[in-house]
């Protein structure tokens, strides 16, 4: 491995499968998704609306999120990394929902010197607590195999993200920790740093907080209906699982004690 610039096919399988609601704006960045953070400079739309740009100088980086709220579906993005020597940079595509005591899952894509691999760095979120990370070493594509998996384990007392979510991507200066534990720094000579982004699909089920515009409680559609709120992975899903953490793991947070200083959270020793 090694390369410099790379596509990647993110799959992010978050809670489940093929559903409801199919693309109501086809490939558009620029009517599916708002800016969060940054300006248009750091995020400039192609006229057709079709790729995405997402730049980090010295002046700022960028966030966009969906307009869109999710709960359960499959997420699709093509994304290029920065390019050449990105070392300090962190390119993100997660899902995450609205305020504070946030759900959420994260999919961190930390930069790296050229000649060296880029790091996955993935952690899930419940009611606003993380601690849940684990780091794996670049495999070409993330593609259709499946990296992670969070098992539901509401019974056993333990969270499970629930909360609609929107889809958000970024570009940030993660230089304090991407990097060899935050030792490597960005190398701003090579700024502005750019991450392409392309051929987003959300097939999820879209829900709206019914709250808010004072029409029931809670979120409707009710999500529980769909065929993505079962979806488990299957026994080929499982091994190509098992192969990419026999493989390609390089920290996990259920058995590396300076990521769980506290002790190993419960679920660890449910799987
Ligand atoms: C993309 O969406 C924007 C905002 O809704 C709209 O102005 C533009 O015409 C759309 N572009 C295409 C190619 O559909
Ligand atoms: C998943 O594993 C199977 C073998 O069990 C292999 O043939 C296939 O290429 C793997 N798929 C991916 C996307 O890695
Ligand atoms: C998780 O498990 C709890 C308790 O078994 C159940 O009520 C809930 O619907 C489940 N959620 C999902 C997304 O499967
Ligand atoms: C990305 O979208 C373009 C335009 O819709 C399409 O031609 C292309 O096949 C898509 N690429 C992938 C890998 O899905
Ligand atoms: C409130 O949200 C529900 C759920 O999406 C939607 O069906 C309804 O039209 C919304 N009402 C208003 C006034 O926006
Ligand atoms: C739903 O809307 C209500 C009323 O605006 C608000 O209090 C509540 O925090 C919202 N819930 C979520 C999860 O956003
Ligand atoms: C999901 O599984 C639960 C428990 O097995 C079942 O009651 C429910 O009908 C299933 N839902 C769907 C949409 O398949």
């Amino acid at each position: 491995m090694g390369a410099t610039s790379k596509t990647i096919q993110l799959f992010a399988f978050l809670l489940f499968s093929l559903s409801l609601v199919h693309l109501a704006y086809g490939n558009n960045f620029s009517a599916q998704f708002e800016i969060a953070w940054g300006d248009s400079e750091h995020a400039k739309v192609s006229d057709d609306g079709s790729v995405l740009p997402l730049t980090l100088d010295q002046s700022s980086g960028a966030r966009l999120q969906s307009h869109g709220m999710y709960q359960y579906g499959r997420f699709d993005m093509l994304i290029k990394l920065v390019p050449r020597n990105s070392q300090g940079t962190v390119t993100t595509f997660y899902p995450s929902s609205d305020g504070s005591d946030q759900d959420e899952i994260d999919f961190e894509f930390l930069g790296n010197y050229a000649d060296k691999e880029y790091v996955l760095h993935t952690n899930v979120w419940t009611r606003g607590t993380g601690h849940r990370e684990q780091q794996f070493r670049l495999c070409w594509y993330v593609d259709d195999t499946p990296v992670r998996v969070f098992k539901n384990y509401t019974a056993e007392g333990i969270q499970y993200p629930y909360l609609p979510m929107r889809t958000l991507v970024s570009i940030w200066n993660g230089d304090s920790w991407a990097t060899d534990n935050g030792m490597t720094k960005i190398d701003w000579t090579q700024a502005p740093f750019t991450s392409l982004y392309t051929n987003y699909t959300a097939s999820a089920c879209i829900v709206a907080n019914s709250t808010a515009n004072g029409s029931g409680s809670g979120w409707t559609p009710d999500c529980s209906t769909n065929t993505w709120f079962n979806k488990t992975l299957n026994s080929d899903e499982m091994k190509n699982l098992t192969w990419v953490h026999d493989n390609y793991i390089i920290a996990n947070y259920c058995t590396d004690t300076y990521l769980s200083p506290n002790g190993f959270p419960p679920e660890c020793y449910l799987s």
